[in-house]
C-alpha cells in the first residue's frame, strides 16, 4: 500500500525544530536541554495519536511511545536516541551547531547542523512515517513501540537496567534501528554487524607534583614521555595491537561474506579522500571494509596533561592522561580485553608510579541474523523507496543498544540507516541530505506495510 507523504516540508520543519536543541549527553551542563529534547519527542508521538512517556532512569530519561498492534498483526519496537555528540571544535563550523540551515546544493539540500544524521534525521524518518500512518483511515498495520535514549553517545549505561525492568512492555516480534549508513546515495543497506568497544580514561602518576624540569629533567622519568612510549608499544609496525591476548577468539568472516564484502566494489582511495587522506592506516594485508567492519583496533582519542597554555613553561608534569577505546568484533570479552590493557600498562610503569583507569562503557560486537523473513521484508519496504536494490553491510561504529536489546529482550534488530559517508558523522558541519530525508521516510513507510504481511 502506498502512502501520500504530501508534507515534507513540514516533516523538515520538525526536524530543524528539534536540532535547535542542543541535547549534549556527556554535557552536564546540557542535562536540561537533553530532557527538553526527551519531551520533544515524546509531545511528537503524542500529537500523532500515540500513548508516550518520559521515564526517568539514574541518567537521561528515555522516550517510551507505545500504540497496540491490531489483531494478528505483529509489533515493531523501534530504537533509536536522541542525544547528540559535542559540537567542538566550534571554530570550524561554517554556521553554529544548533542554528540548523537547510542549505541549497546539486544533491536536492541538505540540513547542517550537530546531530542532524546521528541520530535526529534519521529518528525523525520514523517518526514522520508512523505520521504518515496514523493520516492513513486505518491506522498503523501493526504495534508500535519507540524506544529513544540519551545516552547512546555516552555508551548507554543505564539503558541495561531499563530494558530489564520494562522487559515484558517492550515485547516485540523485531526491533528496527535507523543509525548507520546506506550503501550509496541510490543504495539503500542493511547492516548485520556492528563493532563493539571499551573506552578507558588511563591517568599514570609519577612524581608527587610538577617539578622545575631544570632541577630534576634528566633525573626523574617523565609522565608524558613514559605515556608516550607506552602508547607507541601498542602497535606494531604492521598495525597489529600488541596487547597480549587482543585477537584471542576474533572470528573471521565467512567465505560468503568476505565474497559479499568484494561484489561491492568499494572504492578505497575515495573512502580516504573523504578523510582528507592519500595512505591508509591500520592492519596490513586486509582490505579497508575488513579494517573498518571486521578487525578489532585500538586508538587514542585525546591526550591530556602538562602545560598546555600559552608560551614556555618548564616542568616535569606529575601526570598524563590519555582517553583510548577499542573498536571490538565478534568474539572478543570486553572485559578481559580492558583488565589485558591495564595490564600491558602496568608491566611498563616505572617502579612505584600510579596508574587509575576510569571506564566510560563496555559492550561486544553484535552480529544480526542475515536471512530472515523480517529482513527480506525491510528488503520490501526499501523497494518501495529505491530503485536499486538493498545491499547487505558491516559497520565499523557501535550502538550498545543493539547487543542489549538481543541479550535482555531476546530481539534482533534490523539496522536500516539512511546516512551516507560524507556527512561528517561527530565532526564539524554535519550534515543530513533532504533526499535521504525522504528516502528515509518513504522506506519506513514501505517497511511497516511489509511488516504487516508477517502477522499470523
Ligand atoms: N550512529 C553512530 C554509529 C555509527 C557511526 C553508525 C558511523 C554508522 C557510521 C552512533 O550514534 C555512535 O556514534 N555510537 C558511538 C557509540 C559509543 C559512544 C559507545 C560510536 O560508535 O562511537
Ligand atoms: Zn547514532
Amino acid at each position: 500500500m502506498a502512502i501520500a507523504m504530501d508534507d515534507f516540508q513540514g516533516s523538515l520543519d520538525r526536524l530543524v525544530e528539534i536540532l535547535r536543541i542542543p541535547s549534549i549527553s556527556t554535557d552536564p551542563a546540557s542535562d536540561a536541554d537533553v530532557l527538553r529534547a526527551a519531551n520533544w519527542f515524546s509531545d511528537a508521538f503524542t500529537s500523532i495519536g500515540m500513548q508516550s512517556e518520559v521515564i526517568t532512569t539514574k541518567g537521561h530519561p528515555i522516550v517510551l511511545a507505545e500504540h497496540p498492534a491490531p489483531a494478528g498483526a505483529p509489533t515493531v519496537l523501534y530504537y533509536g536516541h536522541y542525544d547528540v555528540q559535542p559540537a567542538d571544535p566550534l571554530e570550524l563550523w561554517d554556521s553554529p551547531p544548533f542554528d540548523p540551515q537547510v542549505v541549497d546544493d546539486e544533491n536536492g539540500g541538505r540540513v547542517v547542523a550537530r546531530g542532524a544524521v546521528d541520530d535526529k534525521g534519521q529518528v525523525m524518518c520514523i517518526v514522520e512515517a508512523i505520521r504518515a500512518w496514523f493520516a492513513t483511515p486505518d491506522g498503523p498495520p501493526v504495534g508500535i513501540k519507540v524506544m529513544l535514549e540519551g545516552e547512546e553517545e555516552s555508551g548507554s549505561p543505564s539503558l541495561d537496567p531499563f530494558l530489564e525492568s520494562h522487559a515484558e512492555r517492550l515485547a516485540a516480534d523485531i526491533c528496527v534501528v535507523s543509525d548507520t549508513g546506506m550503501w550509496d546515495a541510490e543504495t539503500p543497506a542493511i547492516t548485520t554487524m556492528l563493532r563493539g568497544m571499551i573506552y578507558v580514561d588511563l591517568e599514570i602518576t609519577g612524581p608527587s607534583m610538577d617539578l622545575h624540569s631544570g632541577m630534576y629533567g634528566g633525573a626523574v622519568p617523565n609522565p608524558l614521555n613514559v605515556l608516550a612510549r607506552i602508547i607507541a608499544g601498542m602497535h606494531d609496525e604492521d598495525g597489529r595491537v600488541m596487547i597480549p591476548g587482543f585477537y584471542d577468539g576474533v572470528e573471521e568472516p565467512s567465505p560468503e561474506v568476505m565474497a559479499d564484502w568484494k561484489s561491492l566494489a568499494f572504492d578505497e582511495s575515495a573512502f580516504l579522500a573523504s578523510a582528507g587522506m592519500e595512505s591508509h592506516g591500520g592492519e596490513c594485508g586486509r582490505t579497508m571494509l575488513e579494517r573498518t567492519w571486521s578487525r578489532p583496533t585500538l586508538d587514542v582519542n585525546g591526550i591530556i596533561g602538562g602545560y598546555t597554555g600559552e608560551g614556555a613553561k618548564t616542568i616535569i608534569p606529575s601526570k598524563g592522561k590519555a582517553k583510548i577505546s577499542c573498536r571490538l568484533v565478534p568474539g572478543q570479552d570486553p572485559e578481559r580485553l580492558e583488565a589485558a590493557l591495564g595490564a600491558f600498562v602496568a608491566e611498563r610503569l616505572p617502579q612505584g608510579w600510579q596508574m587509575n583507569i576510569e571506564s566510560h562503557g563496555r559492550n561486544p560486537a553484535v552480529v544480526v541474523p542475515n536471512d530472515s523473513p523480517w529482513l527480506d521484508a525491510a528488503r520490501d519496504g526499501l523497494a518501495a523507496a529505491y530503485e536499486k536494490p538493498a545491499v547487505v553491510i558491516g559497520c565499523g561504529g557501535s550502538i550498545p543498544a543493539v547487543g542489549s536489546i538481543q541479550s535482555i529482550l531476546g530481539i534482533d534488530s534490523l539496522l536500516v540507516g539512511f546516512g551516507l559517508d560524507d556527512d561528517r558523522v561527530h565532526s564539524p558541519n554535519e550534515k543530513f541530505d533532504l533526499r535521504c530525508l525522504k528516502g528515509g521516510i518513504a522506506s519506513h513507510v514501505g517497511m511497516i506495510a511489509a511488516f504487516a504481511g508477517l502477522g499470523e
